[in-house]
Protein backbone atom coordinates (compact mmCIF):
# COMPACT_ATOMS: atom_id res chain seq x y z
CA UNK A 1 0.00 0.00 0.00
CA UNK A 2 2.06 2.49 -1.30
CA UNK A 3 0.12 5.55 0.07
CA UNK A 4 -0.17 4.39 3.16
CA UNK A 5 3.72 3.84 3.35
CA UNK A 6 4.40 7.55 2.85
CA UNK A 7 1.79 9.02 4.55
CA UNK A 8 3.33 6.83 7.66
CA UNK A 9 6.91 8.22 6.84
CA UNK A 10 5.09 11.93 7.35
CA UNK A 11 4.52 10.83 10.30
CA UNK A 12 7.29 9.28 11.39
CA UNK A 13 10.24 11.07 10.00
CA UNK A 14 10.71 14.29 12.09
CA UNK A 15 10.18 12.68 15.67
CA UNK A 16 12.84 9.20 14.14
CA UNK A 17 15.39 12.24 13.12
CA UNK A 18 15.19 14.03 16.80
CA UNK A 19 15.06 10.32 18.27
CA UNK A 20 18.67 9.16 16.32
CA UNK A 21 20.29 12.89 16.87
CA UNK A 22 20.09 13.13 20.60
CA UNK A 23 20.63 9.24 21.17
CA UNK A 24 23.88 10.12 18.94
CA UNK A 25 24.53 13.15 20.63
CA UNK A 26 24.60 15.22 17.46
CA UNK A 27 24.25 18.86 17.04
CA UNK A 28 22.94 20.28 13.84
CA UNK A 29 25.66 22.62 13.52
CA UNK A 30 28.36 19.21 13.92
CA UNK A 31 26.20 17.88 10.47
CA UNK A 32 28.59 18.40 7.54
CA UNK A 33 25.77 17.50 4.68
CA UNK A 34 22.17 15.33 4.61
CA UNK A 35 22.64 12.50 2.35
CA UNK A 36 18.89 10.55 1.91
CA UNK A 37 17.88 8.18 -0.45
CA UNK A 38 16.22 9.28 -4.45
CA UNK A 39 15.81 6.00 -6.16
CA UNK A 40 14.85 3.00 -6.57
CA UNK A 41 11.92 2.96 -4.90
CA UNK A 42 7.82 4.21 -4.60
CA UNK A 43 7.85 6.99 -6.07
CA UNK A 44 5.47 8.52 -2.59
CA UNK A 45 7.72 6.90 -0.02
CA UNK A 46 11.09 8.43 -1.73
CA UNK A 47 9.68 11.76 -2.15
CA UNK A 48 8.99 12.20 1.63
CA UNK A 49 12.28 11.28 2.44
CA UNK A 50 13.68 13.58 -0.30
CA UNK A 51 11.32 16.84 0.63
CA UNK A 52 12.75 16.42 4.37
CA UNK A 53 16.35 15.57 3.78
CA UNK A 54 16.03 18.60 0.99
CA UNK A 55 14.61 20.77 3.44
CA UNK A 56 16.45 19.96 6.33
CA UNK A 57 19.67 20.48 4.40
CA UNK A 58 18.38 24.06 3.44
CA UNK A 59 17.68 25.37 6.73
CA UNK A 60 20.67 23.72 8.49
CA UNK A 61 22.74 25.61 5.05
CA UNK A 62 24.60 22.03 4.22
CA UNK A 63 24.63 20.42 1.01
CA UNK A 64 22.10 17.32 0.14
CA UNK A 65 22.94 14.47 -1.64
CA UNK A 66 21.19 11.85 -2.90
CA UNK A 67 21.96 8.47 -2.88
CA UNK A 68 21.54 5.42 -4.68
CA UNK A 69 19.67 2.91 -2.58
CA UNK A 70 21.70 -0.14 -3.60
CA UNK A 71 25.11 1.48 -3.61
CA UNK A 72 24.27 2.66 -0.11
CA UNK A 73 23.90 -2.00 0.73
CA UNK A 74 26.89 -2.38 -1.50
CA UNK A 75 29.54 -0.19 0.32
CA UNK A 76 27.44 -1.13 3.89
CA UNK A 77 30.43 -3.49 4.36
CA UNK A 78 33.34 -0.67 4.55
CA UNK A 79 31.52 0.12 7.54
CA UNK A 80 33.45 -3.13 9.36
CA UNK A 81 36.14 -3.26 11.06
CA UNK A 82 37.80 -5.77 8.57
CA UNK A 83 36.53 -3.58 5.56
CA UNK A 84 37.36 -5.08 1.63
CA UNK A 85 39.47 -3.12 -0.15
CA UNK A 86 38.46 -2.53 -4.55
CA UNK A 87 38.40 -3.96 -6.87
CA UNK A 88 35.58 -6.20 -6.05
CA UNK A 89 32.70 -8.27 -6.79
CA UNK A 90 29.35 -7.85 -5.39
CA UNK A 91 26.55 -9.82 -5.12
CA UNK A 92 23.27 -7.64 -4.43
CA UNK A 93 20.51 -9.84 -2.91
CA UNK A 94 17.71 -7.62 -1.67
CA UNK A 95 13.95 -7.78 -1.83
CA UNK A 96 13.66 -5.85 -5.02
CA UNK A 97 17.15 -6.40 -6.63
CA UNK A 98 19.55 -9.71 -7.24
CA UNK A 99 23.12 -8.15 -9.20
CA UNK A 100 26.05 -9.46 -9.57
CA UNK A 101 28.15 -6.09 -10.22
CA UNK A 102 32.04 -5.64 -11.03
CA UNK A 103 32.93 -2.94 -8.13
CA UNK A 104 36.18 -1.09 -8.90
CA UNK A 105 35.57 2.36 -6.77
CA UNK A 106 33.35 4.61 -5.43
CA UNK A 107 30.88 4.95 -8.70
CA UNK A 108 32.44 2.82 -10.42
CA UNK A 109 29.83 -0.45 -10.67
CA UNK A 110 29.75 -2.76 -13.77
CA UNK A 111 26.46 -5.01 -14.23
CA UNK A 112 27.93 -8.46 -14.46
CA UNK A 113 24.46 -10.46 -14.34
CA UNK A 114 20.73 -9.71 -12.71
CA UNK A 115 17.86 -11.65 -12.16
CA UNK A 116 15.23 -12.23 -15.13
CA UNK A 117 12.26 -12.23 -13.25
CA UNK A 118 11.53 -12.30 -9.33
CA UNK A 119 14.57 -10.97 -7.10
CA UNK A 120 16.13 -13.49 -4.56
CA UNK A 121 14.82 -11.55 -1.82
CA UNK A 122 11.04 -11.92 -3.41
CA UNK A 123 11.58 -15.77 -4.05
CA UNK A 124 12.06 -16.20 -0.15
CA UNK A 125 8.91 -13.96 0.66
CA UNK A 126 6.94 -15.56 -1.80
CA UNK A 127 7.49 -18.97 -1.15
CA UNK A 128 7.28 -18.25 2.69
CA UNK A 129 3.90 -17.21 1.84
CA UNK A 130 3.28 -20.52 0.34
CA UNK A 131 4.36 -22.01 3.44
CA UNK A 132 1.93 -20.00 5.69
CA UNK A 133 4.54 -17.59 6.79
CA UNK A 134 4.09 -13.72 7.55
CA UNK A 135 6.25 -11.11 5.72
CA UNK A 136 9.25 -10.39 5.58
CA UNK A 137 9.26 -14.13 5.07
CA UNK A 138 13.22 -14.56 4.32
CA UNK A 139 13.75 -14.82 8.05
CA UNK A 140 10.87 -17.42 8.95
CA UNK A 141 11.95 -19.32 6.38
CA UNK A 142 15.25 -19.52 7.02
CA UNK A 143 14.57 -20.56 10.86
CA UNK A 144 11.74 -22.96 9.55
CA UNK A 145 14.31 -24.35 7.14
CA UNK A 146 16.29 -25.81 10.51
CA UNK A 147 13.56 -27.76 11.20
CA UNK A 148 13.80 -29.59 8.21
CA UNK A 149 16.24 -31.93 5.53
CA UNK A 150 17.18 -30.73 2.72
CA UNK A 151 17.36 -33.69 0.90
CA UNK A 152 13.88 -34.92 1.05
CA UNK A 153 12.13 -32.38 -1.67
CA UNK A 154 14.45 -32.14 -4.63
CA UNK A 155 14.06 -28.70 -6.20
CA UNK A 156 15.48 -26.86 -9.64
CA UNK A 157 18.22 -24.40 -9.83
CA UNK A 158 16.76 -22.42 -12.30
CA UNK A 159 19.44 -20.97 -14.78
CA UNK A 160 22.55 -22.83 -12.86
CA UNK A 161 23.82 -23.64 -15.93
CA UNK A 162 23.47 -20.93 -18.31
CA UNK A 163 26.25 -20.25 -18.62
CA UNK A 164 26.42 -16.78 -17.95
CA UNK A 165 25.61 -14.46 -14.24
CA UNK A 166 22.17 -14.12 -14.38
CA UNK A 167 19.84 -15.95 -12.60
CA UNK A 168 15.47 -16.89 -12.36
CA UNK A 169 13.89 -17.38 -9.02
CA UNK A 170 10.30 -17.54 -10.50
CA UNK A 171 10.60 -20.84 -11.22
CA UNK A 172 11.60 -22.14 -8.15
CA UNK A 173 8.97 -20.62 -6.28
CA UNK A 174 6.47 -22.42 -8.88
CA UNK A 175 7.91 -25.79 -7.82
CA UNK A 176 7.35 -25.26 -4.24
CA UNK A 177 4.09 -24.22 -5.12
CA UNK A 178 3.48 -28.18 -6.74
CA UNK A 179 4.45 -29.64 -3.92
CA UNK A 180 2.21 -27.45 -1.60
CA UNK A 181 -0.36 -27.78 -3.70
CA UNK A 182 -1.59 -31.36 -2.11
CA UNK A 183 -1.20 -29.64 1.30
CA UNK A 184 1.85 -30.45 3.80
CA UNK A 185 2.67 -31.90 7.09
CA UNK A 186 4.74 -29.92 9.91
CA UNK A 187 7.71 -32.03 8.56
CA UNK A 188 7.03 -31.60 5.10
CA UNK A 189 6.82 -27.82 5.34
CA UNK A 190 10.06 -27.57 7.10
CA UNK A 191 11.63 -29.89 4.20
CA UNK A 192 10.27 -27.70 1.51
CA UNK A 193 11.80 -24.81 3.90
CA UNK A 194 15.10 -26.18 3.80
CA UNK A 195 15.27 -27.33 0.04
CA UNK A 196 13.71 -24.01 -1.34
CA UNK A 197 16.65 -22.52 0.61
CA UNK A 198 19.11 -25.41 -0.52
CA UNK A 199 18.29 -24.13 -4.05
CA UNK A 200 18.15 -20.66 -3.74
CA UNK A 201 21.72 -20.69 -1.92
CA UNK A 202 23.47 -23.27 -4.44
CA UNK A 203 22.79 -20.60 -7.23
CA UNK A 204 23.47 -18.00 -5.79
CA UNK A 205 26.87 -19.24 -4.41
CA UNK A 206 27.66 -20.50 -7.87
CA UNK A 207 26.97 -17.41 -9.53
CA UNK A 208 29.58 -15.65 -7.30
CA UNK A 209 31.82 -18.28 -7.49
CA UNK A 210 31.77 -17.59 -11.35
CA UNK A 211 31.69 -14.25 -11.50
CA UNK A 212 34.82 -14.18 -9.45
CA UNK A 213 36.38 -16.36 -11.25
CA UNK A 214 35.39 -14.64 -14.71
CA UNK A 215 36.52 -11.12 -13.47
CA UNK A 216 39.84 -12.36 -12.24
CA UNK A 217 38.82 -10.98 -8.76
CA UNK A 218 39.60 -12.42 -5.33
CA UNK A 219 36.75 -10.62 -2.98
CA UNK A 220 33.46 -11.50 -2.70
CA UNK A 221 31.15 -8.76 -0.89
CA UNK A 222 27.49 -9.83 -0.26
CA UNK A 223 24.69 -7.15 0.42
CA UNK A 224 21.30 -6.44 0.71
CA UNK A 225 18.70 -8.31 3.19
CA UNK A 226 19.43 -11.70 1.75
CA UNK A 227 22.56 -11.66 3.06
CA UNK A 228 21.88 -11.83 6.43
CA UNK A 229 20.85 -15.82 5.50
CA UNK A 230 23.59 -18.31 7.76
CA UNK A 231 22.83 -20.99 5.19
CA UNK A 232 24.39 -18.48 2.29
CA UNK A 233 27.10 -17.38 4.43
CA UNK A 234 28.09 -21.01 5.38
CA UNK A 235 27.81 -22.05 1.67
CA UNK A 236 29.98 -18.96 0.50
CA UNK A 237 32.18 -18.84 2.86
CA UNK A 238 32.92 -22.80 2.09
CA UNK A 239 33.22 -22.26 -1.28
CA UNK A 240 35.36 -19.15 -1.31
CA UNK A 241 37.89 -21.17 0.80
CA UNK A 242 37.77 -23.64 -1.82
CA UNK A 243 38.65 -20.69 -4.84
CA UNK A 244 41.01 -19.08 -2.60
CA UNK A 245 39.05 -16.25 -2.17
CA UNK A 246 37.20 -14.32 0.91
CA UNK A 247 33.53 -13.11 1.26
CA UNK A 248 32.68 -9.82 3.19
CA UNK A 249 29.43 -9.07 4.58
CA UNK A 250 28.21 -5.98 6.08
CA UNK A 251 27.69 -6.70 9.90
CA UNK A 252 24.09 -8.21 10.37
CA UNK A 253 22.37 -5.34 11.08
CA UNK A 254 23.40 -3.38 7.94
CA UNK A 255 22.44 -6.01 5.85
CA UNK A 256 18.64 -4.80 5.95
CA UNK A 257 17.57 -1.23 5.03
CA UNK A 258 19.04 0.90 7.06
CA UNK A 259 20.53 5.04 7.25
CA UNK A 260 23.84 4.30 7.85
CA UNK A 261 24.28 2.63 4.60
CA UNK A 262 23.23 5.76 3.14
CA UNK A 263 25.24 8.27 5.16
CA UNK A 264 28.43 6.07 4.39
CA UNK A 265 28.12 6.19 0.20
CA UNK A 266 27.03 10.04 0.99
CA UNK A 267 29.90 10.54 3.10
CA UNK A 268 32.25 8.66 0.36
CA UNK A 269 31.10 11.00 -2.35
CA UNK A 270 31.26 14.15 -0.05
CA UNK A 271 34.96 12.89 0.63
CA UNK A 272 35.46 12.42 -3.61
CA UNK A 273 34.34 15.84 -3.66
CA UNK A 274 30.43 14.67 -5.10
CA UNK A 275 29.49 17.70 -7.27
CA UNK A 276 27.79 20.35 -5.24
CA UNK A 277 24.15 21.27 -5.47
CA UNK A 278 23.16 24.44 -3.57
CA UNK A 279 20.43 23.06 -1.06
CA UNK A 280 17.05 25.14 -1.88
CA UNK A 281 16.91 23.83 -5.65
CA UNK A 282 15.16 21.77 -7.52
CA UNK A 283 15.17 18.06 -6.72
CA UNK A 284 13.59 15.14 -7.81
CA UNK A 285 13.59 11.06 -7.20
CA UNK A 286 13.96 8.21 -9.30
CA UNK A 287 11.80 5.11 -9.22
CA UNK A 288 14.00 3.14 -11.73
CA UNK A 289 17.44 4.26 -11.58
CA UNK A 290 20.12 1.83 -13.33
CA UNK A 291 23.57 1.17 -10.52
CA UNK A 292 25.28 1.61 -13.27
CA UNK A 293 24.51 4.82 -14.72
CA UNK A 294 25.61 6.89 -11.31
CA UNK A 295 29.04 9.04 -12.30
CA UNK A 296 32.16 7.73 -11.11
CA UNK A 297 33.50 9.54 -7.61
CA UNK A 298 37.02 11.09 -7.76
O1 LIG B 1 17.75 -5.21 1.44
P1 LIG B 1 16.44 -5.39 2.10
O2 LIG B 1 16.33 -5.14 3.56
O3 LIG B 1 15.33 -4.51 1.45
C1 LIG B 1 15.28 -4.23 0.10
O4 LIG B 1 15.94 -3.27 -0.33
O5 LIG B 1 14.57 -5.02 -0.59
O6 LIG B 1 15.99 -6.89 1.77
C2 LIG B 1 14.78 -7.42 2.23
C3 LIG B 1 14.70 -8.87 1.77
C4 LIG B 1 13.34 -9.48 2.04
O7 LIG B 1 12.90 -10.12 0.86
C5 LIG B 1 13.64 -10.51 3.16
O8 LIG B 1 12.78 -11.63 3.12
C6 LIG B 1 15.06 -10.88 2.86
O9 LIG B 1 15.67 -9.68 2.46
N1 LIG B 1 15.74 -11.46 4.03
C7 LIG B 1 16.18 -12.75 4.09
C8 LIG B 1 16.74 -12.93 5.40
N2 LIG B 1 16.63 -11.74 6.06
C9 LIG B 1 16.01 -10.86 5.21
N3 LIG B 1 16.14 -13.73 3.19
C10 LIG B 1 16.66 -14.92 3.55
N4 LIG B 1 17.19 -15.17 4.75
C11 LIG B 1 17.26 -14.23 5.71
N5 LIG B 1 17.80 -14.50 6.91
ZN1 LIG C 1 17.46 -2.49 0.45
Amino acid sequence: MPELASRDHVRRLLPLVRQVMAQASVAPRAVDAVAYTAGPGLAGALLVGASFAEALAYAWGVPALPVHHLEGHLLSPLLSADAPQFPFVALLVSGGHTQLMRVTGVGRYELLGETVDDAAGEAFDKTAKLLGLGYPGGPALARLALQGQRGRFRLPRPMAASGDLNFSFSGLKTAVMTHARGGLDEQERADLAAGFEEAAVDVLVGKGMAALRQTGLQRLVVAGGVGANRRLREALDAAAARAGARVFYPEPELCTDNGAMIALAGALRLRHGAPQRPAGHAFGVRPRWDLAELPPAG
